[in-house]
């Protein structure tokens, strides 16, 4: 009942020839993962090109992050209404790089989620433990209080329409991926604080996701498919994982 996706987020890489060139491979293999959703996160200058070329192939593409403000003096962001604008209808919200290079407190993520929803972009909340976390033994707190500063803002069933990824912060660009027991451990407890709403909620498993690891995670009965980055920039690589969310 929940219909896989297949999420790449595309960082800080790329140029306008090779976002045109992954774009163009990935339209065309569009036909491989008809019962599954896909949207990329390019980097914010390549946004409209790649959006121009995906979105007639039904394959959606999003902002990597967005301001929580409308409008005004904020040198160098970017607001919802502007992403929706360019012809995104998903945006990142909280990825563990801009919580923690960028400072992004788990209140203006929930921000950053309000914003998105108020201009009918879908929000994917990252939330994940680090290392140390996990070694002492807070996972399941870390995770259950950075999904609770959203619901207090916005409520349990906004958060329940936008999509949840889970990524342990030690399996991101590390080729140390969470265990699909691991992974499912965590989406199985997501579900559960999202309530009975959280039954249709899309949950994603990303951190060193690959096609020969994907099968395994995705077969979870609580993981719908996958936020992918180190593997999403090579086109052939993530139409296979892709394929593997059905
Ligand atoms: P990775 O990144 O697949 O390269 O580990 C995942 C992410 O940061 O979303």
């Amino acid at each position: 009942m929940r219909k896989p996706l297949i999420a790449g987020n595309w960082k800080m890489h790329g140029s306008t020839a090779s976002a045109s060139e992954l774009a163009d491979t990935l339209g065309s293999g569009r036909h491989l993962f008809e019962g599954a959703d896909m949207v990329v996160f390019p980097p914010a200058v390549y946004i409209q090109h790649v959006a121009e070329q995906l979105v007639k192939n039904n394959i959606a593409v999003g902002g990597q992050t967005v301001s929580e403000h409308a409008k005004g003096a904020y040198t160098g962001e970017i607001s919802a209404g502007m992403l929706k604008d360019l012809g995104c209808s998903y945006v990142l919200v909280g990825h563990s790089e801009r919580r923690a290079l960028y400072v992004e407190t788990s209140q203006s993520v929930a921000e950053k989620f309000k914003a998105a929803q108020e201009n009918k972009l879908t929000p994917i909340l990252c939330v994940g433990e680090s290392l140390l976390e996990r070694q002492q033994d807070k996972t399941f707190a870390v995770i259950n209080s950075q999904i609770a500063a959203v619901i207090d803002l916005v409520g349990l069933e906004a958060v329940c329409n936008g999509v949840v990824a889970y990524e342990p912060v030690w399996a991101i660009g590390t080729g140390q991926v969470a265990s699909p027991e691991q992974a499912q451990e965590v989406h199985a407890t997501i579900r559960k604080q999202l309530g009975e709403g959280g039954s249709t909620t899309r949950l994603l498993y990303g951190g060193s996701v690959k096609s020969s690891n994907a099968a395994a995670l995705f077969s979870q009965p609580d993981i719908d498919g996958g936020l992918v980055g180190g593997a999403s920039l090579e086109a052939e690589e993530f139409l296979k994982i892709a394929q593997l969310t059905l």
